[in-house]
């Protein structure tokens, strides 16, 4: 199948948001779709996906006009949506939601769950994937449930498969296992599109690229043509820093303190120190139990044995604001589920955790608010329309700065970072290592929790590296390099 996309207009308002794209992919070929956060993927792909209507331009099939005034009917030409936003139902099963919209029914309209769960499964093993397919959505790691979208996909038959950053929280290992998905189902003649902020990625999955910028159409080819150094200069339109940034620091004093913490489930006698002044890396592979041992240090999490010192003073957070006020703050890993109020808008979202700081006689002093939050967004470059615009009407990229934007302004002298980078740009993620790095210089202890080696070596000092819920070791100096690390988080090196 030959999809092609011609003169594209889209505008939101006073926001041009596509101006005269186009796009073309033939069947078996893995095209990547790159640009910066806002520079239009989504939009350009939601309205191949029947989500969005263009204001101007026209879509072809096979040479053949088509118009998707809505998803079903893109979904009944054979293109399946992966959307950024993951799209399951939290309370039905996992081979339930594997048919959403297209529940296959017995006599008398009752669902046949016998033949989704056989079917489900056909397909799991097909992937190689070994999970229940009967437990509920809700009880699924982030991961899991981008590794559900990807099947649905692939158990429509689709023609094309659109995938708007479908690794963004899945490690490693996963990525592997979906990697060697997507080659077969392109050498089976299925066309991908692949949304993605990693470079490096995109270089060993995909055969071509197209990169916007400013919804302009600006650069197109062969991906064998290219480096990540090219590509990267595509989407930002000039080079982009890839040095180290590993900083000489002073001896300084400890800021958290683990001493044998356990929670006997998914973390076992943990023991570490995160010092004022340095950043601190924790990394490992899914199952490494790095976040829900920082999730409970925080108090959001579950019970555990154990002592945390907090400067030198034994502490047992029971919440996230008795955490803010010891000085603790922690942006989590799933910002889709855990990080944006939806009801709330882009200037909420990113000041409710000063609130009880600019309140006075419980009203939150507005005028403060708002030159707090715009110092951040200049800092940041959060690129939206206005700050009292719903925080949905933002590209994930910059959802995920407005949440980071949050921690940051609640003044923390611990600052812990669940994948921070998450969906985020080349640009804007040296941008957000630069405020690491500068918090850190201010004296912060700054944890950052990554499952990618390369961000540890980038801008930690020293990491943790846990494998099964155990600390397999740490690097720091010569060692701290994705090999070293990558031998750590494997077990390799015990
Ligand atoms: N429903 C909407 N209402 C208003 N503006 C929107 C809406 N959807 C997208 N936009 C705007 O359109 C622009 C492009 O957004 P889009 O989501 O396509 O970016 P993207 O390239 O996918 O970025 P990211 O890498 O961050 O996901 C942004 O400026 C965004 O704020
Ligand atoms: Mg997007």
């Amino acid at each position: 199948m030959k999809i092609e996309m011609k003169g594209i207009y889209k505008s939101f308002g006073a926001n041009d948001v596509l101006k005269d794209v186009g796009f073309s992919l033939e069947g078996g070929e893995i095209c990547a779709l790159l640009g910066e956060n806002g520079a239009g993927k989504s939009t350009l792909m939601n309205i191949l996906g029947g989500v969005l209507q263009a204001d101007k331009g026209e879509i072809f099939i096979d040479g053949e006009r088509a118009e998707f005034s809505e998803p079903v009917n893109s979904l009944e030409s054979g293109i399946a949506f992966i959307h950024q936003e993951l799209n399951l139902i939290n309370d039905l099963p996992v081979y339930e939601n594997m048919f959403i919209g297209r529940e296959p029914r017995k006599r008398f309209g009752i669902l046949d769950k016998a033949y989704m769960k056989k079917e489900t499964e056909r397909i799991f093993e097909l992937m190689n994937m070994s999970l229940d397919s009967s437990v509920m959505v809700r009880g699924l790691d982030a991961s899991y449930k981008q590794i559900v979208e990807i099947a649905r996909a692939i158990m429509m038959n689709a023609s094309v498969i659109i995938m708007d950053e479908p690794t963004s929280s899945l490690t490693e290992l996963e990525i592997e296992r979906v990697f060697s998905m997507i080659k077969s189902l392109a050498a089976r003649g299925v066309g991908i599109v692949f949304i993605s902020h990693k470079l490096r990625e995109v270089m060993r999955l995909c055969t071509r690229y197209t990169v916007l910028r400013d919804g302009n159409m600006v650069a197109r080819g062969a991906v064998a043509d290219v480096t990540t150094d090219d590509l990267a200069r595509f989407m930002v339109g000039h080079d982009v820093r890839t040095e180290s940034l590993q900083r000489n620091k002073g001896v300084s004093h400890s800021v958290l303190r683990l001493e044998n913490i356990s929670d006997s489930r998914n973390f076992f006698g943990v023991s570490l120190d995160v010092r004022s002044g340095e950043v601190l890396g924790v990394t490992g592979l899914l199952g490494d139990g790095r976040s829900e041992l920082f999730l409970s240090i925080f108090g959001a999490g579950g019970d555990y044995s154990g002592q945390a010192y907090i400067e030198g003073k034994p502490v047992k957070l029971k919440s996230s604001t008795q955490a803010l006020e010891y000085g603790l703050a922690y942006l989590p890993r799933n910002r889709k589920e855990n990080g944006i109020l939806k009801d709330m808008n882009i200037l909420e979202n990113g000041c409710i955790a000063v609130w009880p700081r600019i309140s006075k006689f419980g009203f939150i002093i507005r005028a403060t608010q708002k030159k707090m939050f715009d110092s951040q967004a200049q800092d940041l470059r959060i690129k939206m329309g206005g700050e009292t615009d719903p925080i949905t009407s933002l590209s994930g990229g910059n959802q995920q700065k407005v949440i980071l934007s949050r921690w940051m302004m609640s003044d923390p002298k611990i600052l812990i970072l669940d994948n921070p980078t998450q969906g985020v740009d080349v640009g804007a993620k040296e941008e957000i290592y630069d405020i690491i790095l500068r918090l850190a210089d201010d004296g912060v202890g700054v944890v950052v929790l990554s499952s990618e080696a390369q961000e540890i070596v980038r801008v930690c000092d020293r990491a943790v590296v846990m494998y099964h819920g155990r600390v397999a070791g740490s690097v720091e100096g010569l060692m701290m390099n994705e090999h070293d690390i990558m031998r750590l988080a494997t077990g390799a090196a015990q």
